[in-house]
C-alpha cells in the first residue's frame, strides 16, 4: 500500500467543498460526508478489514476480526459549515496509513478504526453524538427528536441512511471490545508551532457546553412601527451579545461565543417576532462554566425585559473537563520522543469515551493555528510524522 496521509486527503480534496465561505461544510449524513464515509470504507476493504456500521451509525473497520480486547483509533468525517481540511478527516487518513505500517511490520493483535457521526454537532446541534449514543450520555429519544434547519429528524436521517432509529442508543457490547481508544487530531491553536514539535500528546480537555437562548418580542412592520411602540428582540439579542463577550471576559481561561443567531422570521423590513442564538461556554472549572452560564442567563431574560421581550434559555449538551488518564498519556509521550503534552479547548469524541475506556490523543501541528476555519493547515512531512506516531502508539498498545 503505498497511500500516504496527503495522498489520501488529496483524494477526498473535492468533496463538500463550500463555495460561499471556502474550505468544507460536510454536516453528518449530507450528500459530501456520506460520501467521505464510502470513501475511508473503500480504503478500509482494499486492506482487508472487515468494516461494519453499528446501530449508532458509528463505522468500524477491523483488523484480526471483530472482538474484543481491541485497540481502536478513529475521528471523524463531518465537518462545521465551512471547516478546514483536517479537523477529523486527518484523524482517519492517519488511522489508515497507520494500520499500514503495522501492516507492513508484521504487527498482529486486534485494531480497528472507528468513524464517529455528528462528532461538530453542526447538523443537530448536539457535538459527539455518535460517541453519546455509543456511550448512553444521551437519551435516544432525546436525540431522535433533534431536528436540522430544514426540519429533518435525527431520527429520519438515521432512517435515511438504512439504520433503524428504533436501534439507537447505549450499546455496551460494542464498547466492552475496545481496550484503549486513541485519536489522532490537527492542533486547533499554535503551541506545537511555538514549541517547533511536530506532535503532542493531549493532557486535557476544556469543559464546554451549548445552549439556545430564545428572545421573543413582537414582530411587526419596520416602517409603520414608531421605534418607541417596538419589542424588537434583534436589539435584545445584540446586547446579549456584547453581555456575553463582557462577562467572559471577566472570567480567567473562559470561553463564551455566540457562533450563530437566527431571526425569525428573518426579513429586512421585518421586525423580528423571535430571536434565537446559541451559546457556546468552555472553562476548566465545571462550576465556573455553570455559573458564568447562569450569569448570562440572568442578562439574557434582564436585556430582553429592557425591550419588552422575553428569554428562555435550554441547555442543548454538557462535557465536563476530561483529564486524560496520565499513565497512558505518559507511556504514549514516552515512545513518541518525550512529546509535550498539550491541553485542548476543543471537544473529542475521545472526550465522550473517556469514562469508559482508556482513551488518550495525539495533536500534530498546525501552523496557522487557524482551526474551524479555511485556514486550518497541516505541512505534508507533519502529516507522514504524525501517521508514524499513531503508528508506533498502537504497536505499544498491541504489544501491551
Ligand atoms: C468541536 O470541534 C468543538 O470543540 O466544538
Ligand atoms: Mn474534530
Ligand atoms: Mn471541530
Amino acid at each position: 500500500m503505498t497511500d500516504t496521509v496527503s495522498s489520501l486527503l488529496a483524494e477526498i480534496a473535492d468533496v463538500g467543498t463550500d463555495l460561499r465561505r471556502g474550505g468544507y461544510t460536510r454536516p453528518v449524513y449530507s450528500g459530501a460526508e456520506l460520501d467521505l464515509r464510502w470513501w475511508f470504507c473503500a480504503h478500509a476493504q482494499k486492506r482487508g478489514l472487515d468494516v461494519e456500521t453499528d446501530r449508532n451509525g458509528i463505522i468500524w473497520a477491523w483488523h484480526g476480526g471483530v472482538g474484543d480486547d481491541a485497540i481502536v483509533t478513529g475521528s471523524h468525517l463531518d465537518s462545521v459549515p465551512g471547516g478546514g481540511a483536517y479537523d477529523g478527516p486527518l484523524g482517519i487518513a492517519s488511522a489508515l496509513v497507520a494500520f499500514d505500517h503495522l501492516q507492513a511490520r508484521g504487527v498482529s493483535g486486534r485494531r480497528a478504526i472507528a468513524v464517529f457521526p455528528e462528532e461538530e454537532g453542526s447538523r443537530f446541534g448536539v457535538a459527539c453524538l455518535g460517541s453519546r449514543l455509543l456511550t448512553g450520555a444521551i437519551n435516544p429519544r432525546q436525540a431522535c427528536a433533534l431536528t436540522d434547519n430544514d426540519g429533518v429528524t435525527f431520527a429520519e436521517a438515521t432512517r435515511r441512511t438504512g439504520l433503524n432509529p428504533g436501534h439507537l442508543g447505549t450499546d455496551l457490547e460494542t464498547l466492552a471490545r475496545i481496550a484503549t481508544f486513541v485519536e489522532l487530531h490537527v492542533e486547533q491553536g499554535r503551541a506545537l508551532a511555538d514549541m517547533d514539535r511536530p506532535v503532542a500528546v493531549a493532557s486535557s480537555i476544556l469543559g464546554h457546553g451549548r445552549w439556545r437562548i430564545a428572545i421573543s418580542g413582537e414582530g411587526n412592520h419596520a416602517g409603520t412601527t414608531l421605534m418607541a411602540d417596538r419589542c424588537d428582540p434583534m436589539v435584545a439579542a445584540a446586547r446579549l451579545v456584547t453581555e456575553v463577550q463582557r462577562l467572559t471576559r471577566g472570567i480567567s481561561d473562559a470561553r463564551g461565543t455566540v457562533g450563530r443567531l437566527v431571526p425569525v422570521p428573518g426579513g429586512t423590513n421585518v421586525i423580528a417576532a423571535r430571536v434565537d442564538l446559541w451559546l457556546d461556554v468552555r472553562h476548566p472549572d465545571d462550576v465556573t462554566t455553570r455559573h458564568l452560564v447562569d450569569e448570562i442567563g440572568r442578562a439574557a431574560r434582564k436585556l430582553a425585559a429592557q425591550e419588552g421581550c422575553t428569554a428562555e434559555m435550554a441547555e442543548e449538551s454538557f462535557t465536563p473537563t476530561v483529564d486524560f488518564d496520565p499513565r497512558l498519556r505518559d507511556r504514549i509521550a514516552g515512545v513518541l520522543d518525550a512529546a509535550p503534552l498539550l491541553g485542548t479547548g476543543a471537544g473529542h469524541d475521545a472526550g465522550v469515551l473517556k469514562d469508559h475506556v482508556p482513551t488518550a490523543m495525539i495533536f500534530v501541528r498546525n501552523p496557522t493555528g487557524v482551526s474551524h476555519a479555511p485556514q486550518e493547515e497541516v505541512e505534508e512531512a507533519d502529516a507522514e510524522t504524525g501517521a508514524a506516531a499513531l503508528a508506533g502508539t498502537l504497536e505499544m498498545l498491541l504489544h501491551r
